[in-house]
Formats: structure tokens, sequence, C-alpha cells
């Protein structure tokens, strides 16, 4: 479904990834782990459009998205839930959602897509007139999700949902990612909670200072013994 084909991408002279290569099959979730300042917030942005490629091509079920503007990506079946969420702080729980739906293409399905969302996450329809930056960690997380679910995607680019939530919150967001891989979706998710991502996804990149260092199945990497040193701590 979606092909990164040797990407290199950075800011201004700085390459931040380079030569990378990862494939999402459709139905599959796949996560990339890896450290801090690894490039693995870049890849998503690359993937959506955020940053130019330095090189390479990125592909979505064959169709060229290499030089597709950020606006125009969620036309083609992607859409991202980015590092810390960035909802419309001032803004309701249902405006944010309706932000996720603004694309010409999707306006007419609001609310269909709406009642989808709310039945996903029933907070969100108890919350619905409420400021997003008044709700708590892992409601805003939902309404970022919920938010992206708008536009009907085919591919779901998660960047570390489960940052800054406490344990028991942590649980429902990956509770979250299974009943979004129940629905159908595909799911492409960066996270540092590895060992939990990995028992919610099929495979993993291993991405370290901007280079796919290793793949694998989730079995498999779960049992990398340098792989739990590093990212597991047992
Ligand atoms: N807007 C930017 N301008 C300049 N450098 C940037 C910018 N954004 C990221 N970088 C640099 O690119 C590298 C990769 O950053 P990136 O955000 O992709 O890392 P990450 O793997 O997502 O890290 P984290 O786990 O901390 O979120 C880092 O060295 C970072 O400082
Ligand atoms: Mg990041």
């Amino acid at each position: 479904m979606l092909v990164i084909d040797d990407v290199t991408a950075g800011y201004g002279d700085f390459t931040a990834l380079r030569n990378a290569s990862i494939e999402v099959k459709a139905g599959e979730a796949v996560a990339v782990i890896g450290p801090n300042g690894a490039g693995k917030s870049t890849l998503m942005r690359a993937i959506s459009g955020m940053i130019p490629l330095k090189g390479g091509t990125i592909t979505m079920e064959g169709q060229s998205i290499s030089s597709i503007p950020a606006h125009k990506i969620v036309e083609t079946g992607i859409a991202h839930v980015p590092e810390n969420r960035r909802l419309f702080a001032r803004m309701s729980v249902e405006e944010n959602l309706r932000v996720g739906c603004y694309a010409k293409p999707f306006r007419a399905a609001f609310d269909k897509r709406l009642e989808f969302v709310y039945e996903l996450f029933p907070r969100m329809k108890e919350r619905r007139n409420q400021l997003a930056g008044t709700m708590s960690g892992g409601e805003q997380q939902m309404c970022a999700i919920g938010r992206a679910l708008m536009s009907d995607p085919k591919i779901l680019l998660m960047d570390e949902p489960s940052a800054g939530l406490a344990p028991v919150i942590v649980q429902q967001v990956f509770e979250l990612i299974r009943r979004i891989r129940a629905e159908g979706l595909t799911v492409l998710i960066v996270e540092q909670n590895v060992q939990q991502v990995l028992k919610v996804v099929d495979r993993a990149y291993l991405l370290e200072a901007g280079t796919i260092r290793h793949s694998g199945s989730s079995a498999e990497l779960l049992g990398s013994e340098d792989i739990r040193k590093a990212y597991i701590g047992v």
C-alpha cells in the first residue's frame, strides 16, 4: 500500500533520514522504533508532505506522492496523527474533528464520519463542546486520532500516541490501536513504548541516526537480545 523507497530527507543542509526504505502492506500494522532524534518524526513528515524529499520516492497504492503538497496528501488516503497531537486548543472537540474533514472531497461525509468517530470514542461525543485544550492528555490523544479518522483514511500514521500519558492511559491507547486495526485500517506507528507496540504490530523497523538498522517481525524483535537491552531494558 505505502512504499517508501530510498528516501532521504532533512532540514536545510541537515540530513535527518538517509536512504530509508519501508513498506507497509494493506491491512498491516508496522512500527518504527528508535532513540530520540533518530529521524522517526522526520519519516512521518516526509510521508505526509510536510517536508520535501531530498531523494527517493514515496508511493501510495502505486501512485507517486513524493511531490504532492501536505494539504493534498490526505486525499490519497493517508492521515497523520502528529507528534504532540497538535490540536487547536481553543476550539471545541467537534470543531477539531471538523478540521479532519475539511478537504473538499470529504465535507459531504462529515455527519457520517462524526458518527463513526463518536461510536469509536463515546468520550468525545460526551465532550464535543469542550475546548480541546482543557481535556486530559488521553482525551486529547483520542481527539487527535479521531480527527485523523474523519477523512476515512486507508492508512493512519501515528507519531508517539502514548507520549506523555500515565501508564493506565497508555494501556488505553494501545487498546485503541487494536480497535483501529480491527476496523481494517492499515497503521504505521512510531512509538517509544517498544515492548507494548511490538505486541500490537506485525512488523517493525529500527531507525538509528537516520538509518534503518534492522527490520523484522514483532516476534523476532521481541526475541532479540540487542533490542531488548537497548529499547526494552530487560
Ligand atoms: N525543524 C527542524 N529543523 C532542524 N532540525 C530538525 C527539525 N526537526 C527535527 N530536526 C532534527 O532532525 C533529527 C531527527 O528528528 P526527529 O524529530 O525526526 O527525531 P525523532 O526520531 O522523531 O525523535 P523523538 O523520539 O525525540 O521524537 C534530530 O536531530 C532533530 O534535531
Ligand atoms: Mg519524534
